[in-house]
């Protein structure tokens, strides 16, 4: 964990924050946070994280205390003071403390905390790719809001982890939204298809360089849903997200996805990310 914070505007030692019991946070998951990639001491796509979060911070009625530039310079600052530099930063804004009660208080201060860590690349995930399980979609409608409540989240992840598998991919009726923590994409006949960035997944910012990425290689991808039934056809498979870059998924539900090791196209993708980020693989 880092040493340095950065919370209510100002830098701190980590013993010296001070969460409050009646933080809307704790009792709601009343808030909004973000995770940033840190590669080579630099933000990845801060540009894309601030307008997620301001999205995500709208979404809720929750005015954000501070700019986009005022932002960025600070985790600038916060990951140079801990010295990260491959890692992640993350960022969570609460209402603010008040007793509890379902209204929003009239007086509450936005809460705001920032850490880093040094977290390498997952190179061996990457490299072998990871099983999953399908399970229910059973969160709200506002998937696209970056907000703390992640229990439906938390509980994917942990059945996955029970049943072996490294994720658990997320349907509703059959439709696949994304994973636990991650936008799932799959390849059938040469052509990327993922979730369209609505209401029900996260608008992912490793998505939205993958596609980019895909396209400039002119891989086709299309913003069309598909079913458990075509993930289970298709050619490749794989998760992206800001830990997990492009990883690919080599079963699901102890199904192999294509021959059940990562496919060329997943491949391919990995290889311009690592170029984007400034690294040869
Ligand atoms: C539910 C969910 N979907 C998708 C993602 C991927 O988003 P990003 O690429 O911005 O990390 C995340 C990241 O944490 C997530 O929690």
């Amino acid at each position: 964990m880092s040493s340095i914070y950065w919370y209510d505007q100002q830098f701190i030692p980590a013993e010296a924050v001070r969460i409050s019991p009646q933080d809307r946070g704790y009792y709601f998951g009343d808030g909004v946070y973000e995770v940033y990639r840190v590669y080579n001491g630099r933000l990845f796509e801060p540009g894309l994280h601030f307008a997620r979060l301001a999205r995500s911070a709208a979404g809720i009625k929750l005015a954000l205390p501070f700019g986009e530039a005022e932002l960025q310079r600070a985790l600038e600052e916060l990951v140079l003071r801990n010295e990260v530099s491959e890692g992640t930063v993350y960022l969570q804004i609460t209402r603010g403390a008040a007793p509890r009660n379902h209204l929003f208080p009239a007086d509450a201060r936005p809460v705001v905390m920032a850490y880093c860590n040094e977290m390498p690349r997952p190179a061996a995930a990457m490299e072998a790719g990871i099983r999953t399980i399908t399970l229910e979609d059973t969160r709200w409608l506002h998937c696209d809001y970056k907000t703390l409540n992640l229990l439906a989240n938390v509980l994917a992840k942990q059945t996955a982890a029970e049943r072996g598998a490294g994720d658990a991919i997320l349907h509703r009726g059959g439709t696949v939204t994304e994973s636990s923590a991650s936008n799932v994409m799959i390849v059938k006949d040469g052509r990327i298809l993922t979730h369209p960035a609505d209401n029900l997944i996260l608008h992912g910012v490793t998505r939205a360089v993958a596609l980019r990425l895909a396209r400039a290689e002119g891989i086709p991808a299309e913003e069309r849903a598909f079913t458990v039934d075509e993930l289970l056809a298709a050619d490749e498979a794989f998760v992206t997200g800001t830990t997990v870059e492009v990883t690919p998924i080599i079963s699901v539900d102890d199904r192999p996805i294509g021959s059940g090791v990562p496919g060329p196209i997943t491949r391919r993708l990995q290889m311009a990310f690592a170029r984007a980020i400034g690294l040869d693989r």
